[in-house]
């Protein structure tokens, strides 16, 4: 059976009180709305609608999904009056999946379970019974258990009301039940709005049963209303995601100390210490250790890299071996070699430092291109920056850079040249040279300070 699927999204999200719609909202650094795009991506269908309203024009231009057509209610006047903006553009013999924008943690499998019920009966829907069932509609059986109707919170009697099984809101029904029912749908009711969720009773008059199906966990079914929910939510995730990693044989010093948001493979013997945050796409060879309070952002970790505290590193490569920190940033373009070490106080940006090299203390090289086995003293810079362009600082192999020194780019440093502490270097150095340009000392001989005067 051919599967639309329709994400409705098109709630204002008061609660929130954002300027942003809610679906814009992040959940481990990835919208909810594209969580839910990348799940219904992930299900064999032809075509994805996104059902959005005011302010979603954001929201359309946030997420580039090539195979969503997005549809605007105008006017928000129900889940049933949302489904009918896009009825009309599904092929009849599709089976619809609805699934709503701001409920992020949906599974993949669950939304399979569904498909193949509706794929065998025509209307399935995913219910769930929970202890604390206020707001939501309501499952209502008829003694051998048939599905008669959902009732909505606002509508429920007492008696209803005590009903623990509820309507998740997600379904999935043949598309041209779904016409002929929606046409049909009246706002006679408590919220005076376009109920989906009247289709139940409209299938049941037809003698048509919805089947149910209930999901793994509760949280796949959570909605996101509020920030407090979202963070309920979010801890949830990292919680499923730690022991994920955990199992695959990371160790986490806490692993409610550890938010992953993005995607991270690991070697063995990893070890992550605490308030470690990864984002993006990562990779950790066997047996690195990250230590506590550390940023890693898109990057390759190789075999045996030890990041000590209070490390960024963003878009960076670090070969085996290599050692970090603590305090060093390595911004984007950054590719270190093996058994580098990039010490405390030291900035790197879009340069190359070749195996066996070191900058342990207080140094910024951007823009650089550096040897094997370099030595470069605390405290030197790289001036790559001239107030309208940036130039290239180029160091060979062997060279040894003295401490506080100024590399005025664009500069070359050949292979095994020397440069003395605290030297501005403006021109190029040969290979095997020493080059200084201090300034000689002075010495006054019993020098007296001057002292504050004496009232
Ligand atoms: C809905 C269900 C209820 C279910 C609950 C689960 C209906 C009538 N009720 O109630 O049975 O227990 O979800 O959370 O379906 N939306 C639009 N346009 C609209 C209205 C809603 O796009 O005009 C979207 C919202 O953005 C949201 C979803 O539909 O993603 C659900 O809307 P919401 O108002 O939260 O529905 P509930 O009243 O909670
Ligand atoms: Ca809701």
């Amino acid at each position: 059976m051919p599967l639309s699927v329709v994400i409705l999204a098109a709630g204002q999200g008061r609660r929130m009180r954002s300027s942003l719609p809610k679906v814009m909202h992040k959940l481990a650094g990835k919208t909810l709305l594209a969580r839910v795009l990348d799940t219904a991506s992930r299900l064999p269908c032809r075509q994805i609608y996104v059902v959005y309203g005011e302010g979603g024009a954001l929201a359309r231009e946030a997420h580039p999904a090539p195979d969503a057509q997005w549809v605007e209610q105008k006017e928000r006047l129900g889940t049933g009056h949302a489904l009918a903006q896009v009825i009309d553009f599904i092929p009849d013999q599709d089976d619809v999946a609805v699934l709503y924008g701001d409920v992020p943690l949906l599974a993949q499998q669950t939304l399979e379970k569904l498909t193949a019920t509706a794929a065998e009966t025509g209307f399935a829907l995913l219910t769930a019974k929970l202890p604390d069932p206020a707001g939501y509609g309501r499952i209502i059986r008829d003694a051998k258990g048939k599905i008669l109707k959902i009732v909505e919170e606002k509508d429920a009697t007492d008696q209803e009301k005590s009903i623990s099984e509820i309507n998740t809101g997600t379904m999935v029904v043949k598309s041209r039940w779904l016409k002929k029912w929606l046409r049909k749908l009246s706002a006679d009711n408590a919220q005076k709005e376009y109920l989906l969720t009247d289709i139940v009773a409209m299938a049941v008059a037809e003698d048509i049963a919805a089947h149910s199906v209930e999901p793994a966990s509760e949280m796949e079914i959570a909605g996101v209303n509020d920030r407090a929910q979202l963070a309920f939510l979010e801890r949830y995730h990292q919680f499923t995601q730690a022991q994920a990693l955990m199992r695959q044989g990371v160790t986490l010093a806490d692993p409610a100390r550890f938010d992953l948001r993005g995607e991270l493979q690991a070697g063995a013997d990893v070890f992550i210490d605490v308030n470690v945050v990864i984002e993006g796409k990562v990779r950790l060879g066997n047996g690195v250790t990250i230590g506590p309070n550390c940023l890693v952002r898109d990057a390759e970790l190789g075999d045996g890299v030890a990041v000590f505290s209070h490390c960024v590193i963003d878009n960076a490569i670090v070969g085996r071996g290599g050692k970090l920190g603590p305090f060093a940033r390595i911004r984007p373009g950054t590719s270190l070699g093996e058994e580098t070490q990039v010490g405390n106080f030291v900035e790197v940006k879009q340069s190359t430092i070749k195996a066996g090299s070191k900058a342990n203390h207080l140094a910024y090289i951007g823009d650089s291109e550096v040897g094997a086995g370099v030595n470069i003293g605390a405290g030197t810079i790289t001036c790559n920056y001239d107030g309208a362009a940036k130039h290239k600082t180029l160091i060979g192999d062997d060279v040894f850079i003295g401490s506080n020194t100024e590399l005025v780019a664009p500069v070359t440093i050949n292979d095994g040249a020397t440069i003395a502490a605290g030297a501005t270097i403006t021109k190029d150095v040969e290979a095997g040279a020493l080059a200084l340009s201090k300034r000689e000392q002075k010495t006054i001989k019993n020098w007296r300070r001057p002292g504050k005067k004496q009232e």
